[in-house]
């Protein structure tokens, strides 16, 4: 049984026909790269895998069950456009998540709960190379450090699934060329299956190991909204072929922590 199945999912907003027709399945530890034209539905279908929107038609099963409308921790998710508290500190920002698990009514732990969220936020703090900034504001720190920041928050919850939105869209290439070693290396590290949406064509063939091409195969001028897009290319990548400067590095001298 595959890990992700997607079967004959459609979505529609009103009359307007987003998505139609998907069908593939996914196993654990792909890295899916998705590319396709602006509108055609990428960040709508993340946002079904992240279970904050359901399918009009169709259904997607993890590990055979039909995915919680409730996003949950087993999905950790990354947009381009940062969700960090801009008057917290960097740590305390990724301590807030595992403080909201352990009590969603204060967001708050005492004890010896929260020397264990600090240590484990830390850590993540440590393996997105930020140990030096843990202290500092998000204001403090660069659009890159920021966008470190925002994955460090995502994984501290340890999902199985980590969903990226155009994640360095805002960045400049140097710091977009750490963050896909840095993504890559927390990929390998935490087994993870990941789902990238990329503008950038090599970026999507460098780090996927699978590429889902979205687009619309049907278009009547007349109507615009009928048809919806779907996945015209799943290409397998050949992961060997991938930049991968060596395990557990992600560049210069910061090394992940597992
Ligand atoms: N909540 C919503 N209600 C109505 N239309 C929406 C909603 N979310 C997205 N859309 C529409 O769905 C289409 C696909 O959007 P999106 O998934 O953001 O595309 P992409 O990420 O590929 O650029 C767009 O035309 C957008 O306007
Ligand atoms: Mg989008």
């Amino acid at each position: 049984m595959s890990y992700l199945q997607i079967r004959n999912v459609w979505k529609t907003y009103d009359d307007n026909v987003i998505l139609e027709k998907l069908n593939f399945t996914i196993e654990k530890g792909e890295f899916c790269t998705l590319i396709g034209p602006s509108g055609c539905g990428k960040s709508t279908f993340l946002r079904m895998l992240l279970g904050k929107e359901s399918p009009t038609r169709g259904t997607i099963l993890l590990e055979g069950e039909p995915l919680s409308n409730e996003p949950g921790s087993d999905r950790g998710v990354v947009f381009q456009k940062y969700t960090l508290f801009p008057h917290l500190r960097a740590l305390e920002n990724v301590m807030l998540g595992l403080e909201m698990e352990h009590s969603a009514f204060l967001g708050k732990a005492f004890g010896s709960a929260r020397r264990r969220i600090k240590e484990e936020a830390m850590e993540m703090i440590k393996a997105v190379g930020l140990e030096q900034s843990a202290h500092k504001y998000p204001s403090e720190l660069s659009g890159g450090m920021q966008q470190r920041l925002s994955i460090a928050q995502a994984l501290v919850k340890k999902p199985k699934i980590l969903l990226l939105d155009e994640p360095f869209g805002a960045l400049d290439p140097g710091s977009r060329s750490d963050m896909q070693e840095l993504v890559h290396g927390l990929w390998q590290t935490y087994g993870l299956t990941a789902f990238m949406v990329t503008h950038d064509v090599k970026e999507a063939f460098e780090l996927g190991t699978r590429l889902l091409v979205f687009d619309k195969v049907r278009n009547d001028p007349h109507s615009p909204n009928a048809y919806g897009a779907t996945v015209v290319n799943d290409i397998k990548l050949d992961k060997n072929k991938r930049k991968n400067k060596g395990e557990g590095h992600v560049d210069h001298d910061e090394t992940i922590i597992a």
